[in-house]
């Protein structure tokens, strides 16, 4: 983990946010090659889940939440975590997370013995909405995306005319005052969550969280990450929220153990259900087919972005040998990200930064790929120097511009470039006119 922590930070993935003043703990700022990672993740999440199905359609609610929502949906009475503080260093602490020693709780901080007893903690943050601060103007941070959707559900219905079964689909943030921020991006206090709500009639609850769940696991390795290092969790009904019927956690084999990235949800119609009572609006369906009418259920896969970024980088994370300039073998750090996800798809190099045509000629091709691919330019040092601080951030292609490329060692070679990829190290000879179409076409 210090070695991917201390690489985030080196090449500009992940930083802790408020750096400068001391960092505020649980938030993170991306740099500009994570925001590019978290951006492809995010996309190609919203292509697969709603761009690409018939079935599933968009929102994109508001974070400031109104009390109302959240009481209704139970986060305002039940979302909280058991704390203890510890007397000794006054620490606090989540119940559940103590260490224990001869059967004795102990603070995992000074190994104090003198804790208090275990006490509710609200997990969500409050705020107070205009000038006023009365009771009235509490609005919250909300804790998830779902319920947003869940309180537009008619108002999406309407307008998009969709038959059950069918989605809403939304990426946002969402915001957690965890006590025990840990583990890098992977407990934030501010993170943010890809969540679907399928509704469905009741009797297909049961088909379609086994259906999400294929569906979830698909995702993950269509984004590179390792099948093996996947985990299903079948909930037990003990554990599960008791309104769930079923619940699968997609978990990874991170370099802190075996951790929950998503989890799919049957959550029948408990939170149509809760919001009906509290606002006393239909949220109803009518099936036009049977003239029934009824409260649909639903099935919930909910991922979350920064997770599924930190296990990006875990799973691409790689070290093996690669010849230094002199032909001596040295270690590689490489990230072998997926063509699809990788923050930069392809870096342009002239060979030579002193050498006029090729640099015009390099920036030729640079202006040719931007359409179609984020590309890198980059002229600086060694071209084996170039190449490995490329591996290092997972990019998928190099092009190097030679005298070939002008022409100067046969007339058949003119306008050709050698492409070079990642994890072979091999390189092979294209027209420059090809790479528009053939580096998309190995993304994809
Ligand atoms: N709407 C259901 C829901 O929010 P959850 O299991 O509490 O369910 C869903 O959260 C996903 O959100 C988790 O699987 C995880 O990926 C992400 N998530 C939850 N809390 C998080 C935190 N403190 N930091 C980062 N990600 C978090």
């Amino acid at each position: 983990m210090e070695k991917i922590v201390s690489l985030c930070k080196r090449r500009g993935f992940i930083f802790q946010s408020s750096e400068i003043y001391g960092g505020l703990n649980g938030v993170w700022d991306y740099g500009p090659l994570g925001t590019e990672l978290k951006n492809n993740l995010k996309q190609y999440w919203w292509q697969v889940m709603v761009r690409e199905r018939d079935d599933v359609v968009g929102l994109d609610g508001a974070i400031l939440t109104h009390p109302a929502v959240l009481k209704a949906s139970g986060h305002v009475d039940t979302f909280t975590d058991p704390m203890v503080d510890c007397r000794t260093c006054k620490a606090r602490l989540r119940a559940d997370q103590l260490a224990e020693k001869n059967g004795v709780r102990q603070c995992p901080n000074c190994g104090g013995k003198d804790l208090t007893e275990a006490r509710p903690f609200n997990l969500m943050f409050q705020t107070q909405m205009g000038a006023s601060a009365d009771p009235a103007s509490i609005a919250y941070l909300r804790p998830e995306t779902a319920q947003s959707i869940f309180v537009q559900f008619k108002n999406v219905l309407d307008v998009s005319r969709k038959k059950l079964p069918f989605g809403i689909a939304q990426i946002g943030k969402a915001f957690r005052n965890e006590i025990n921020p840990r583990n890098f991006t992977f407990r934030s206090r501010e993170f943010e969550q890809m969540e679907l709500e399928y509704f469905c009639r009741p009797e297909q609850g049961m088909d379609l969280l086994a259906y999400w769940l294929k569906e979830r696991i698909r995702f993950y390795e269509e984004i590179g990450i390792s099948r093996k290092r996947l985990h299903v969790l079948d909930v037990p009904e003990t554990e599960r929220a008791f309104y769930s019927k079923g619940t699968f956690d997609i978990e990874y084999e991170f370099p802190f153990g075996r951790q929950e990235l998503e989890g799919v949800a049957y959550r029948t119609d408990y939170d149509l259900q809760q919001h009906i009572k509290a606002s006393g609006k239909p949220l109803d369906y009518f099936d036009e087919e049977t003239k029934e009418r009824f409260v649909p259920h639903v099935v919930e896969p909910s991922a979350g972005v920064d997770r599924t970024v930190l296990a990006l980088i875990c799973d691409a994370y790689d070290e093996d040998s690669a010849p230094d300039e002199k032909g001596k073998m040295e270690t590689r750090i490489v990230m072998r990200f997926h063509p699809r996800v990788a923050p930069i798809k392809c870096a342009i190099f002239p060979l030579l930064r002193n050498k006029e045509a090729l640099v015009a000629k390099a920036r030729e091709v640079q202006a040719l790929l931007r359409p179609h691919i984020n590309v890198f330019y980059d002229e600086g040092g060694a071209i084996g120097r170039r190449y490995r601080r490329q591996d290092e951030i997972g990019t998928p292609f190099g092009v190097t511009i030679d005298f070939e490329t002008l022409g100067e060692k046969g007339e058949e070679l003119r306008d050709t470039v050698t492409l070079r990829d990642r994890d072979s190290m091999k390189q092979e000879r294209v027209a420059i006119k090809d790479l528009p179409q053939l580096i998309p076409s190995k993304i994809r």
